[in-house]
């Protein structure tokens, strides 16, 4: 044993926590000792031990129940029970449950000792198996930053200075523009590396079930609520929590996290304790978050809460001199794929995608070149093929359904789609939209009051 393991001896009576606390001390193992479930549960969330050693028949909720606990909370660690005589079923069932072993009372010392050993080699094994494949994994993704930049080169000083501590990051960016492979590479820089990174998507999760999805809940705490469910913070426990397009987060919840950003503590739904939490937290909008402050939308305390150290992804369009990097190693991604033919590029072709201006960013740039390499098949990929697809689409919907021919509603809707389109393109500015649509800019006016648009 490289390093000194923990062990939590749980049991309700004092006379025998003490005397396991002194025979396993004394063999090299840290001892803490807990009398209960509750304070078991207390000492667990406050640092994981290597192995807990508990009595089954205790006061207050017995082993079978600690053990419960223990896994619905995503721990785990070997849990070894000790029975009374007469209580074999008991044992069968705790193993059943989850448990690594158990040992009849009165404990024989040798016993106890060589088996917590085996239950911490166990333990690491487990742990480095699990490490190892998340390498394996992380490898075969190969999500790197690519670019060399001056633009990226900041952020990657940037990710790199903030990487190994322990400091709230808020990335913002233009959608598409790698925020979430930005709270990947913090994440690997970390020394949280070998613990989960999870990632919460907070405009998927429908407001009633924040506080649950977040911090988990007890069987019965609503309706609805059939069984336990662990939390993201817990999940994330010792890792990273990365919070997608925090900007959706409703009011209340985003009181309740600036709770636990500010004392680290948060209660799952249904239960009175306090947890704390260790998840180092990644905020991740492609929202103007200091105008949805001025407009009262976002807690300006959770906002410079979030804010302690922030990441500006630049926008394709400003670094493009990367464009041709990125879309190779895109390009290379691709041919990964079984069936994905030969994908190269002509310089004439990168010239097309450098004349481009990426609204959607690199997310953009690969969804073309995905469309664009199975175009090709086994041919390369050609200016003529992508301007093909980078034109805009003049797909008109019509106006009432495959089925309505009248030309004047037709046309109408088109018309509105189009107008519609050159403001989306132009981001409002009137005089650039009616240059798009090859008008008089004193005439948008009378289009947009036909089709009442603002
Ligand atoms: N500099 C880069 N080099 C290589 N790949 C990149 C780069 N930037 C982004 N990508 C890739 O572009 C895609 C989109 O990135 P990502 O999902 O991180 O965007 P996002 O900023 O989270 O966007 P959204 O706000 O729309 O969710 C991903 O496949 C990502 O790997
Ligand atoms: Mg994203």
């Amino acid at each position: 044993m490289a390093k000194q393991a923990t062990i939590l001896v749980v049991d309700d009576e004092a006379y025998v926590r003490e005397s396991l606390a002194e025979v396993l001390g004394s063999e090299g193992f840290r001892v803490q000792t807990a009398n209960g479930v509750a304070q078991a549960a207390e000492r667990l969330a406050l640092a994981e031990p290597d192995v807990i050693l508990t009595d089954l028949r205790m006061g207050g909720g017995d082993g079978l129940e600690l053990l419960r606990q223990v896994r619905s909370e995503g721990y785990t660690t070997p849990v070894v029970m000790m029975t009374g005589v007469g209580t074999l079923r008991d044992a069968v069932e705790a193993i059943q449950g989850g448990a690594y072993d158990f040992l009849q009372k009165p404990v024989d010392s040798s016993q106890l000792v060589l088996l917590l050993r085996r239950a911490v080699e166990h333990r690491e094994l487990v742990s480095e198996v699990r490490t190892l494949r998340r390498t394996a994994g992380e490898v075969a993704a190969q999500r790197q930053l690519v670019g060399s930049s001056a633009a990226l080169a900041r952020v990657r000083a940037l990710i790199a200075q903030v990487a190994p501590t322990d400091a709230t990051v808020l990335v913002t960016g233009e959608s598409g523009t790698g925020k979430e492979l930005v709270g990947e590479q913090i994440h690997r820089g970390s020394a949280r590396a070998a613990k989960a990174l999870v990632r919460v998507n907070c405009a998927a999760v429908p407001p009633t079930l924040f506080e649950s999805e977040f911090f988990g809940h007890r069987r019965g705490a609503f309706s609805g609520a059939v069984s336990d469910r662990v939390g993201r913070f817990a999940e994330a426990q010792g890792g990273t929590l990365v919070l997608d397009e925090i900007g959706t987060l409703p009011p209340e919840m985003q009181s309740k996290l600036l709770r636990v950003l500010e004392n680290g503590e948060y209660q799952v739904v249904g239960e009175s304790r306090t947890r704390v939490a260790d998840a180092r937290v990644v905020a991740l909008t492609n929202e103007n978050l200091p105008e949805r402050v001025a407009k009262g939308e976002f807690r300006a305390d959770l906002y410079y809460r979030l804010n302690v150290f922030p990441i500006a992804l630049p926008p394709l369009r400003t670094h493009k001199e990367d464009l041709p990097a990125i879309a190779l190693s895109i390009l290379a991604g691709l041919r990964r794929t079984p069936g994905s033919g030969e994908a190269r590029l002509s310089v004439e072709a990168l010239d097309v995608l450098s004349s481009y201006d990426w609204p959607g960013n690199v997310r953009e740039l690969r969804n073309v070149l995905e469309r664009a390499s199975i175009v090709a098949g086994a041919r390369s990929i050609d200016a003529a093929l992508l301007r093909a697809l980078l034109e805009p689409t003049l797909a008109i919907a019509p106006s009432s359904g495959p089925d309505d021919f009248n030309l004047r509603r037709n046309l109408d809707a088109a018309e509105k789609q189009l107008v519609q389109r050159a403001l989306d393109r132009s981001e409002g500015r009137k005089k650039d939209a009616a240059e798009l649509l090859g008008i008089d800019p004193r005439n948008l006016g009378y289009y947009l009051r036909k089709h009442g648009m603002s």
